[in-house]
């Protein structure tokens, strides 16, 4: 089987643009989840019952904030989601860390793109659907169908760099960018590509979406008042997810491809795993199974026993059930298991406390973090765990990253309608 290896990172989330800004503030413990109480409209705003959210912070590049002329020439914003922004900007940052630019044709043909989103573009359906209630028929952009679908994502990358490989978008709910990554890895190791393009993006903080969320009881109502402390995964008190946007993108290679130019490596691929909980619209089965399945089926794939793993970036998103269901499925994964006596021997956390829920970009931007966490080796903190809830006794992390050598990490994603996927990267030796 052919080996893929990751080459290259780019990332826009609520700590900044950059996977460096990103990095260092999620180390040092900050948060990027702010309050959008204020936001206009603002009869629209202020009857949610959830008004924290991770935004990516506006501004100049120079200090690590969006500004949408800084990525995108001036005619085709117009004619990008913001989702799409996001995935662009991401990609070329990515692409310019790995070092690979495709100008022959062989290579362009080699080079594909798997990238989706969770939601898509919310703002430009709503929009229209007002305008077209007003005023009808004329008032519908020939650019609204292009700017609503989700693989338009993954099609303006390929456009702009020419590439022909596999051009695909994956879209199951909080589970995308996880399976982008996964089955980017499988194109190459099945040789329909050589290098792909992978990861998610999102950008839906839109008071119809937070209404949604809301509805589902899905999203924190506690803390609209104190942002910092909304998501705490693990925590007793915790209530409900973060909604945040942004992307994750990463270059992945075929290994003899990378070494042939020379191309830093920072991880390697090991494993996939994917199972469906078969259970229920939003809520996880309480025993975990379907987490587990995933994770077992990953770390089979990539022919790991379970007490190899050394950190684990858990999906669980602070709301109730979904912490409790994964921190089951971890504690059977990993108990029983001989070297593994005692949980709190078990090294897992939640990045979510920092930026909240990217939604279909939160797995591509935590499997960044999983793979950072192994040429880093550090674990970033699980912010506000300050009394972590009865059952819960692995090392998540709490407050403060700490260093571990990681030669093994696990990243877990898990979506609406009972879809669980588990990435395993590890060192490269
Ligand atoms: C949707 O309409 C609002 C209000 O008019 C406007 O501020 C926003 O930019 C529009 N969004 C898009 C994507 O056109
Ligand atoms: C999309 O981008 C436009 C232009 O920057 C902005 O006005 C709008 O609020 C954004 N929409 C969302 C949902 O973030
Ligand atoms: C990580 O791998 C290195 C080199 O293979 C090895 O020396 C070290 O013991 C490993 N660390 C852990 C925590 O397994
Ligand atoms: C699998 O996906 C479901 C669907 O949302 C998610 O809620 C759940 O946490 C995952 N499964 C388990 C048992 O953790």
């Amino acid at each position: 089987m052919r080996r893929v290896v990751v080459t290259g990172l780019g990332a826009i989330t609520p700590l900044g643009v950059g996977i460096r800004r990103t990095w260092t503030r999620l180390l040092a413990g900050d948060c990027g989840i702010v309050s959008v109480a204020n936001f206009e409209p603002s009869a629209r705003w202020k009857e949610l019952p959830s008004t924290v959210a991770g935004m990516v912070p506006r501004g100049r590049k120079e200090d690590g904030g969006w500004q949408a002329s800084d990525w995108v020439e001036k005619g085709e914003e117009r004619r990008m989601a913001n989702f799409t922004q996001y995935a662009i900007a991401a990609t070329e940052m990515a692409l310019a860390d790995s070092g690979w630019r495709p100008h022959r044709q062989q290579d362009k043909e080699m080079t594909g793109v798997c990238l989706g989103s969770g939601i898509g573009n919310l703002e430009e359906l709503y929009n229209t659907s007002i305008a077209y209630q007003k005023t009808g028929y004329k008032k519908v952009s020939p650019l609204f169908v292009p700017q609503l679908l989700i693989n338009l994502g993954a099609g303006h990358i390929s456009m702009k760099y020419g590439l022909q490989g596999p051009n695909h978008a994956v879209t199951t709910a909080c589970t995308t960018g996880a399976h982008a990554i996964g089955d980017a890895s499988r194109f190459i190791a099945f040789g329909d590509a050589d290098v792909m393009i992978a990861g998610g993006s999102e950008s839906c903080i839109h008071p119809l979406a937070l209404a949604g969320f809301s509805r589902s009881r899905s999203l924190v109502t506690s803390y609209n008042d104190d942002p910092h402390a909304a998501s705490r995964p693990f925590d007793r008190d915790r209530n409900g997810f973060v909604i945040a946007e942004g992307a994750g993108v990463v270059i992945l290679e075929e290994l003899e491809h990378a070494k042939a130019r020379g191309a830093d490596i920072y991880a390697e691929v090991r494993g996939y795993g994917c199972s469906g909980d078969a259970h229920h619209i939003t809520a996880p089965r309480e025993d975990g199974a379907g987490a587990l399945l995933a994770m077992k089926r990953a770390l089979k794939h990539a022919n790991i026993r379970p007490k190899e793993v050394d950190y684990i970036n858990a999906h669980a998103t602070s709301t109730p059930l979904g912490d409790a269901a994964e921190n089951a499925a971890i504690k059977t994964l990993m108990l029983g298991e001989e070297g593994v006596e005692h949980e709190s021997q078990v090294a897992v956390s939640s990045t979510k406390g920092a930026v909240g829920h990217l939604l279909g970009a939160a797995g591509a931007v935590e499997a960044i973090f999983s793979v950072l966490a192994i040429t880093e080796n550090a674990m970033p903190p699980t912010l506000n765990l300050r009394n972590a809830d009865s059952g819960f006794g692995c090392n998540y992390v709490p407050l403060s990253s700490q260093e571990k050598d990681v030669n093994i990490s696990v990243s877990n994603s898990f979506g609406f309608g009972g879809t669980n996927a588990s990435l395993v990267f590890s060192k490269y030796n």
